[in-house]
């Protein structure tokens, strides 16, 4: 198709920088740069206004997992809206797709797990499950037990609970979070933090600091402990084998609940249907959403196990907390057609098969280029780390952009590719080809490649 009139690219982005606010951006920065503006898409293709094509390397924003342009998805959703664009599920009301999607999530997930509560964004999905774990506790008759541990480098999204769970100190000083009751202890990052210790020592001992901070706290004040299996927007942070496993033993220990965040790692994204199964441990609450709909269709969901699902079936309160949107007709049918496509297509598991090989066999050849620190790929999703020494394992001095510039070379060179500050992300579309995997990975090397002529320049 072809590209967007000059005339019309600029009147958009003129209109975008005057009226339209972006979520984590320094707007007159941005409205000085201008936006880029994505006007369609194709596989594992995005196409920008001015007609470039470039390789969605991070499926959007982790999301896409089936890739765009899905027939399937499209004459799903123009299905419903044509029978039933909306219908709520309060008032003694449901749906056939909101029913249907509970039932196929519950048969997805671990035995016991069977009680599903839908939103629209993993933000609200976290808050829904900060909310249920404080109800849960209430019911107990234990309202004492409300603190909630996460990790540094965490992202559970921006709301109040969530936005408290997540880690990220430039999401917290300037909205004056977190709220009383949340806490956060060190992320399991052996690169950055390992020193001498092998990858499962430090594992244990990551692990080992909840421990410490439950016994800070008093375990009989502790409710829950929260964490992504990989830690995604805080820098593609792939736990030691030994952390999960550790971390499941002492939430049992003390009688804390754990909590997956599966919005990222949730649907094929590590090479199983959830992250949880490939790192080894069963939680109590799951979060779902992203990968749900393959981003088709705004849509979250929690899952309770058996102990939090049954308290709050049995409940003789009213569960008094739900949106408009829960359980949105349109949502869930394209979520389940994008759920049967994907069990279809081997989909779940095809990130741990020969493509998941290859993509993890190319990134981590990149390894010794001599601006690469470590490769960390877990199933279709990797963290490149930029270092200024390698040995030293030092990184770059923040104020050097290093990243982000990384991330503008990635888009000339035809990808997209994002940067946690220099920490460079890719987690693509899981129906990625070969030939997709290679040009990828060729791409990134280039990337690489110019960026160290540059600092050399910059250098010398
Ligand atoms: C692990 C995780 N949890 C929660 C969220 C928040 O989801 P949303 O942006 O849909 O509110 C994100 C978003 O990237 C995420 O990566």
């Amino acid at each position: 198709m072809a590209p967007i009139a000059d005339a019309e690219r600029r009147r958009l982005r003129d209109l975008d920088a005057r009226h339209h606010l972006h979520p984590f951006t320094v707007h007159h920065d941005l409205a000085r740069r201008g936006s880029r503006v994505v006007v369609r898409a194709e596989g594992a293709w995005i196409e920008t206004a001015d007609g470039r094509r470039l390789l969605d390397g991070m499926a959007g924003l982790w999301c896409v997992n089936v890739g765009y342009g899905r027939e399937e998805l499209v004459r799903a959703g123009r299905a419903q809206l044509a029978e039933l664009p909306y219908y709520n599920t309060f008032f003694q009301c449901t749906t056939p797709p909101a029913t249907e999607l509970a039932a196929e999530l519950a048969r997805l997930l671990p035995a016991g797990m069977e009680r599903i509560f839908f939103g629209c964004s993993g933000s609200e999905a976290n808050d829904t499950a900060v909310k249920s774990v404080w109800y849960f506790w209430n019911l107990q008759g234990r309202p004492e037990k409300k603190h909630i541990v996460s990790r540094r480098s965490a992202y559970h999204g921006v709301g109040l609970g969530s936005g408290s769970l997540s880690g990220l100190a430039h999401m917290h000083a300037p909205f004056d979070l977190p709220l009383e009751r949340f806490h956060h202890i060190g992320d399991p990052h052996w690169f950055r933090d390992g020193g001498d210790l092998d990858p499962d020592s430090f594992g244990r001992l990551a692990a080992s600091w909840l421990e410490e901070k439950i016994l800070e706290l008093g375990p009989e004040r502790v409710a829950a402990f929260w964490g992504e299996p990989i830690q995604g927007a805080g820098g593609a942070i792939v736990p030691p084998a030994s952390y999960w496993p550790e971390i499941e033993r002492i939430c049992r220990k003390y009688d804390v609940l754990l909590v997956a965040d599966e919005v990222i790692t949730g649907f094929g994204r590590t090479g199983r249907t959830f992250g949880f199964e490939t790192f080894g441990f069963t939680p109590d609450i799951v979060v779902m959403a992203k990968g749900l709909s393959s981003g088709y269709q705004p849509i979250s969901a929690v899952a309770f196990g058996r102990r939090v699902g049954e308290a709050i079936f049995a409940a003789d309160t009213e569960f008094a907390h739900g949106v408009t949107y829960a359980g949105h007709p349109v949502a869930c049918r394209v979520a389940l057609a994008n759920l049967r496509l994907m069990a279809r297509e081997g989909l779940f598991t095809r990130a741990a098969g020969p493509a998941g090989a290859r993509f993890r066999r190319r990134l981590e050849a990149l390894a010794h280029h001599p601006l690469v620190g470590e490769v960390r790929v877990c199933g279709f999703l990797a963290g490149i780390e930029l270092v200024a020494d390698k040995e030293a394992r030092r990184p770059f001095p923040p104020e050097r952009g290093v990243g982000l510039r990384a991330r503008e070379i990635a888009i000339e060179e035809g990808i997209v590719m994002r940067a946690v500050r220099d920490t460079m992300i890719l987690a693509p579309p899981l129906t990625l080809s070969d030939g997709e995997i290679d040009f990828l990975a060729e791409a990134v090397r280039r990337t690489f490649d110019r960026l160290a002529a540059e600092l050399d320049r910059s250098s010398g």
